[in-house]
């Protein structure tokens, strides 16, 4: 016989639901955030899917496809998150990689205590080959006076975040976040459109396996960094080489690693003196779950969730992944 009081899948709905619970404080504001950020990757996740029919479709002139395919998808994913969060009452204001400056929201609407940061589209240049691509955010809570968000707000330290997380559109769509409470994955069941629970209290091995990083920018680093990456890759004969795999989507690389165990890094080089990454919209966000799920991420000197941003659009180097892997790039970069 069913039993219906015990069923075993929890939807993303619930299980935000029954997190909140877990504060009995909560307003149910984040938890509004999270199932609009939620709805907003299910469009996305439709969109990236269709993107290798845009021109089909274009042809034969269906709906707006054709006016779309103009628009780059990470605009179009831009978009969508603004438009799925603006209007919720529960933003001050909010940031996105692909705007220069804060996106305020409108004044018609309210607004709440939280902002939003985030990438729309990571390893956007991946999408004409099939690659895995993403979206990652970050959640921070206002801490000036007034109603509208301010540089001030966006600027706090990444161990101020109150949420994070990211949606890995590959072979299934997941969406992977934090509060706080552990590490969290959900998975996209297309037959209904929802996001079930399939991986709960995520945790990254201690030790990894992997190593992504793109080596072609070797001739740029710096000798530390350069003996570095020979250390993790067992050209120096003091630990067992790891296994480079670099999809060049953080989002994909960072995901296995989580999975799997192991380290990504986009080290400084002398042509981009902090790397590529940025703070706020990559490298925080991932470091918040990193460290809820037992991992680590640095700059090379400081922990990245301590780093005190200066600007918004501000790039960090970045080493992010297993603990003991992190640490290797804390010792040797620090010329320990
Ligand atoms: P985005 O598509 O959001 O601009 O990010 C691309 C990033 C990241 O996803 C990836 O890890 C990195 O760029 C790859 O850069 P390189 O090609 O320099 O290795
Ligand atoms: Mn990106
Ligand atoms: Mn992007």
């Amino acid at each position: 016989m069913v039993n219906h009081t015990d069923t075993s899948v929890v939807t993303i709905e619930r299980f935000i639901v029954e997190q909140e619970r877990l504060y009995p404080a909560a307003t149910g504001e984040l938890s509004g955030i999270m199932y609009d950020l939620a709805l907003a990757s299910k469009m996305i996740a439709n969109k990236v899917r269709l993107a290798g029919l845009v021109d089909i479709l274009g042809a034969k002139g269906t709906e707006n496809v054709q006016g779309e395919a103009q628009q780059k998808l990470d605009v179009i994913a831009n978009d969508i998150i603004v438009k799925a969060l603006d209007h919720g009452g529960r933003l001050c204001a909010m940031a996105s990689e692909e705007e220069e400056a804060i996106i305020p929201i409108p004044a018609r609407f309210r607004r709440g205590k939280y902002l939003l940061l985030f990438d729309p589209l990571d390893g956007s240049s991946n999408i004409d080959v099939n690659v895995p691509v993403g979206t990652i955010f970050s959640v921070l809570q206002k801490v000036t006076p007034g109603v509208d968000g301010t540089l001030e707000d966006m600027l706090q330290e990444g161990a101020r975040q109150v949420a994070a997380g990211y949606v890995i559109y590959g072979a299934s769509t997941m969406l992977v976040y934090t509060t706080g409470q552990g590490v969290h994955g959900f998975t996209l069941d297309p037959s209904i459109g929802e996001f079930l629970l399939s991986h709960p209290d995520m945790r990254i091995p201690e030790h990894g396996r992997y190593l992504s990083v793109n080596d072609s920018y070797e001739a740029l680093w710096t000798d530390e960094v350069r003996a570095l990456i020979r250390r993790y890759r067992g050209l120096d004969g003091k630990r067992a080489a790891m296994n480079v795999r670099y999809v060049g989507s953080l989002v994909a690389d960072f995901h296995r690693n989580l999975l799997g165990g192991g380290l990504f890094a986009y080290p400084a080089n002398s042509k981009s003196p902090n790397g590529k990454l940025r703070l706020l919209y990559e490298c925080n966000p991932l470091a918040f779950i990193v460290e809820q799920a037992g991992g680590a991420a640095t700059d090379g000197s400081r922990r990245i969730l301590d780093i005190k941003p200066t600007e918004l659009h501000q790039r960090s180097p970045y080493y992010v992944g297993s603990r003991a892997d992190v640490a290797i790039a804390t010792e040797m970069l620090a010329g320990g």
